[in-house]
């Protein structure tokens, strides 16, 4: 059996897998399977090292919420004082609706529309992170329609190799992603002499998923380069966004803790003048991932002449990561068997697609009606799931401070076809 997750809060107690001290077969049993459950307690604590490393600096820890924007857990952000990094006009009214300072919000993303930023404008956000020149253009015509100026940062493309996977690479200049370094100084001059726009900040974020140290070292140096250069052309910058990515352990990964790295960059930060500005992040993962599992019910064994099948009842629609990364997730049986023999395993979902895996050669001991839990699903799980298929969402459970509650009902079929218009 493989070690659980660091970080995750996940222990065993007579052979019983618990979150944050709870058993979670009686969870999946009282809400059916598949079924999401995470740990608040968790949450706090990765977010408890980033506020650890940016002690006595000026710093706003800006929630990724794509990485899970479910309502209860974005509560959790929002009560804990941290803003959010929105990419949609939906994950604004999300934001919103759970409470968010529309202040502390950062709109992220290449591809914003007018009725978005107009939207974002109205709720008074703190900052757009502009990808483009055509974006800035667009932005200030809306601003300037509405009688406001917008505060934007412009997203730079650092050049910098993440050393992650090329899907969730963002910092190369192959990417889509931000303005390329030779670039951004004329950029700026051009924001700054827009009447629709006020220039407040500078952003970067170049992948997700980092194990490493030395991308951020390196990224964070050609920022404060161009810091200086923006500055010396005379327009200042109030704040650095210096984005996400900071890894978590799926398969014993050992990404640098959040204070330690921080402890890193502001040792930089410092060294170069600039330690006491305010600084901003915008992690997801690293706050999420190792918080929550997804449970799951062995439907079928299947023996096989060149694999033997687990079929479970969770699938690609549920946790499309595999599918989309060929990432790895562990998987775990809630409880320990000795009366039937361990099998090397596919671990597979219904769906028809032979992608619709979650684990391939998986050491297990188990029947049907065993219960899994597939591990580090507290991010891109949930919020990357879908109706394929025409499988409903599955429910999601919080527990906080020992107590389970349900947080998001399984979606049923009539909740599915609510906005069709069936032919007469
Ligand atoms: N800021 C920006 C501008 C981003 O694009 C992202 C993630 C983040 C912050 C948060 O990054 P994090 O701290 O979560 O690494 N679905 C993929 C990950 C996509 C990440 C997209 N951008 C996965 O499941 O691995």
């Amino acid at each position: 059996m493989s070690t659980l997750p660091h970080g995750s809060f996940l222990s065993r107690h007579e052979g019983q897998l618990q979150l944050e001290g709870c058993d979670l077969a009686p969870l999946a049993q009282a809400h059916q399977t598949p079924l999401f459950v995470y740990s608040k307690a968790a949450m706090l604590h990765a977010l408890a090292a980033y506020q650890r490393g940016f002690a006595g600096r000026k710093a706003l820890v800006c929630y990724a919420m794509k990485a899970n924007s479910t309502l209860a857990v974005l509560q959790v952000f929002a009560q804990a004082g941290c803003g959010f990094d929105i990419v949609s006009g939906g994950e604004l009214d999300r934001a919103l609706a759970a409470g968010a300072e529309p202040s502390q919000v950062i709109f992220s993303g290449v591809g914003k529309t007018r009725s978005e930023m107009a939207k974002a404008l109205h709720a008074g956000i703190g900052c757009f992170n502009v990808e483009s020149r055509a974006e800035l253009d667009v932005l200030n015509a809306v601003a300037m329609g509405l009688g406001k100026r917008a505060p934007v940062s412009i997203r730079v493309n650092p050049n910098v190799d993440a050393k992650t996977h090329p899907y969730i690479s963002t910092g190369l200049k192959g990417n889509k992603f931000g303005i390329a370094h030779e670039e951004v100084l004329a950029t700026y001059q051009h924001a700054a002499a827009q009447p629709g726009l006020a220039v407040v900040g500078i952003d970067c974020h170049i992948g997700s998923q980092i194990t490493e140290t030395s991308p951020y070292l390196d990224a964070m140096d050609r920022v404060l380069d161009l810091v200086a250069s923006i500055e010396a052309a005379g327009i200042p910058i109030h704040h650095i966004d210096f984005g996400g990515g900071l890894g978590i352990d799926y398969q014993g990964d050992t990404p640098p803790a959040a204070d330690g790295l921080w402890a890193q960059l502001l040792a930089k930060l410092d060294a170069r003048g600039y330690g006491q500005r305010q600084l901003m992040i915008e992690p997801g993962r690293s706050l999420v991932g190792n918080a929550g599992v997804c449970l799951t019910e062995v439907l079928y064994l299947k023996p096989g002449e060149h694999k033997n099948f687990c079929i479970v009842d969770a699938a690609m629609n549920d946790l499309p990561r595999p599918a989309m990364y060929e990432a790895y997730h562990r998987i775990e049986p809630l409880d320990t068997r000795t009366d039937t023999a361990t099998q090397t395993y596919e671990v597979v979902g219904p769906v028809c697609e032979s992608g619709d895996w979650l684990g391939h050669d998986r050491e297990l001991a188990v029947v049907p009606g065993d219960l899994l839990a597939v591990m580090s699903a507290g991010a891109y799980c949930m919020s990357m799931s879908s109706n394929y298929n025409t499988r409903g969402r599955a429910a999601e459970v919080l527990i906080d401070d020992g107590q389970a509650r349900l947080i998001r009902q399984r979606e049923t079929t009539a909740d599915q076809w609510r906005l069709e218009l069936p032919l007469a």
